[in-house]
C-alpha cells in the first residue's frame, strides 16, 4: 500500500500562458489531498471518499472515459494508464482541498492516484511522463487543459516559486518572499467547472490567432515570436488582437515578477498582480464582476499590495499579495463588503510554497 500527499496549487502570475508556450510561476500548496491506495483481488476499482462518506465499485477491466461524478477522476487515470492488470485497486482518500475554487483539486486528485499506481505497481514512469498521462486524464473530460497545474504539483519545492517556461518545458526555481509578505487565496464562493466555461473556446481563439500570424510571417511559431506591433498590423479580428496582447504582456509580467523576486523588491510584486487582473478581466475576458468587485475592495487595504483572479477564471479564488498579515477584522471587513454586494460566502486560506507530491509507503 502507499500513502499519496498531492498537493493543490497555486499561480503568482502567468495566466493561460502555459497552453501558450509562455511562462508561469506558480508553487505547490499546503493545503492537499491524500490518498491511500493498495491493490486487492477482486479486479474491482473500489473508490471511498472520505470527505464525501461515498464508495463505489467499478470493474477495473471495463473502464471507459467518463466525464460526469467524482469517480471519474480515477477512472480517466486508469483509462489513461491503460495497465493489463490482473488485480484490482482499492482508494480512499479525502483532504482540504477547496473544490471548484481554482486550486486544482482535480489534478491534485489525478496526479496523486497516478503516482500512486506507478508506486504500488513499481512503473518506473518518470515525472514528465505522469504529468503527459494526467493532462490526458483530465482531457478525457473534455477540458482542454494546459499541463501548468500537474507540473507544480509534481515538481513543487518547499519555499519556491517555479517558473515554468513551457516553450522548452525547463523550470527554475526562485525564493518566495520573505516572512514579513504572505499570499492568501480569498474563494469568491462562485465554482467553477472550467469545463462548462469558455476555457476552451480562449485556447481556440489563440490557436486561430497564432494560425493567422504564422500565415503573414513564416517565422512566427508561438506567441513568443510576436511583437505588440504584429498584433496591431497582423491580426484583423479584435478578439484575437485582445486575447495575443494578453499573452504577449503576461509573459513579461512574469519575468517582471521574476526580478523583483530575484532582487527582494518585494513592493513591485503588487502592481504586477493587478495589471494582470486587469487583462484577464478586460482583455482575456475570464474574470467575473464579483471577482472584479473583490480585487477593488482589496485595494483599499493597506496591507494588500495586490490581488488578481487565480486559474482558470470564471470564478474561483484570488491570490492577493499582502506586506504583514492580514489580522481577522481586516478579512471580515472584506467579506462584509463582498457578502453586501454579491449575495456570496468569501473564505480565505494563507498558503506557502511546500513540496510536490510524495509517496509512502505502509
Ligand atoms: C487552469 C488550467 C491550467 C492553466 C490555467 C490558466 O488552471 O488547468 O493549465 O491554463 O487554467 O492559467
Amino acid at each position: 500500500m502507499v500513502y499519496v500527499k498531492s498537493p493543490g496549487r497555486a499561480n503568482i502570475i502567468g495566466e493561460h500562458t502555459d497552453y501558450n508556450h509562455g511562462l508561469v510561476l506558480p508553487f505547490a500548496i499546503e493545503q492537499r489531498i491524500d490518498l491511500i491506495i493498495g491493490q486487492n483481488k477482486s479486479g474491482a476499482l473500489r473508490l471511498f471518499a472520505k470527505d464525501l462518506d461515498e464508495y463505489v465499485e467499478w470493474n477495473a477491466n471495463q473502464l471507459k472515459f467518463m466525464d460526469k461524478g467524482w469517480s471519474r477522476y480515477f477512472i480517466n487515470a486508469m483509462v489513461a494508464l491503460n495497465l493489463d492488470l490482473s488485480v484490482g485497486v482499492d482508494v480512499v482518500f479525502g483532504g482540504n482541498l477547496p473544490q471548484g475554487g481554482g486550486v486544482s483539486s482535480s489534478s491534485a486528485i489525478t496526479c496523486g492516484f497516478i503516482a500512486g499506481i506507478n508506486f504500488i505497481f513499481k512503473l518506473g514512469l518518470s515525472d514528465e511522463e505522469m504529468i503527459k498521462l494526467a493532462s490526458q486524464a483530465e482531457n478525457g473530460i473534455g477540458l482542454d487543459g494546459g499541463i501548468m497545474d500537474q507540473t507544480s504539483i509534481f515538481k513543487g519545492v518547499k519555499g519556491k516559486a517555479l517558473k515554468i517556461d513551457f516553450l522548452d518545458h525547463t523550470i527554475e526555481q526562485y525564493d518566495m518572499p520573505t516572512s514579513e509578505f504572505s499570499f492568501y487565496l480569498l474563494n469568491s464562493g462562485q465554482k467553477h467547472n472550467l469545463v462548462e466555461t469558455e476555457y476552451n473556446q480562449r485556447r481556440a481563439t489563440c490557436n486561430k490567432a497564432l494560425k493567422s500570424l504564422n500565415k503573414s510571417n513564416s517565422t512566427i511559431h508561438t506567441f513568443r515570436d510576436v511583437s505588440l506591433d504584429d498584433i496591431q498590423t497582423k491580426l484583423i479580428d479584435p478578439i484575437e488582437q485582445k486575447r495575443s496582447i494578453h499573452i504577449i504582456q503576461e509573459n513579461e509580467r512574469v519575468k517582471h515578477v521574476i526580478g523583483a523576486l530575484r532582487t527582494k523588491d518585494y513592493h513591485k510584486i503588487g502592481p504586477l498582480l493587478l495589471e494582470s487582473h486587469t487583462s484577464l478581466s478586460k482583455l482575456y475576458e475570464v474574470s467575473t464582476q464579483e471577482i472584479d468587485y473583490l480585487v477593488q475592495r482589496c485595494q483599499e487595504e493597506s496591507k494588500i499590495l495586490g490581488s488578481r483572479i487565480m486559474g482558470g477564471g470564471f470564478g474561483g479564488c484570488t491570490i492577493c499579495f499582502t506586506n504583514g498579515k492580514l489580522s481577522k477584522k481586516e478579512f471580515n471587513g472584506i467579506q462584509k463588503d463582498y457578502m453586501i454586494k454579491t449575495g456570496l460566502h468569501l473564505t480565505i486560506l494563507e498558503i506557502s510554497a511546500c513540496q510536490g507530491i510524495q509517496c509512502f509507503p505502509v
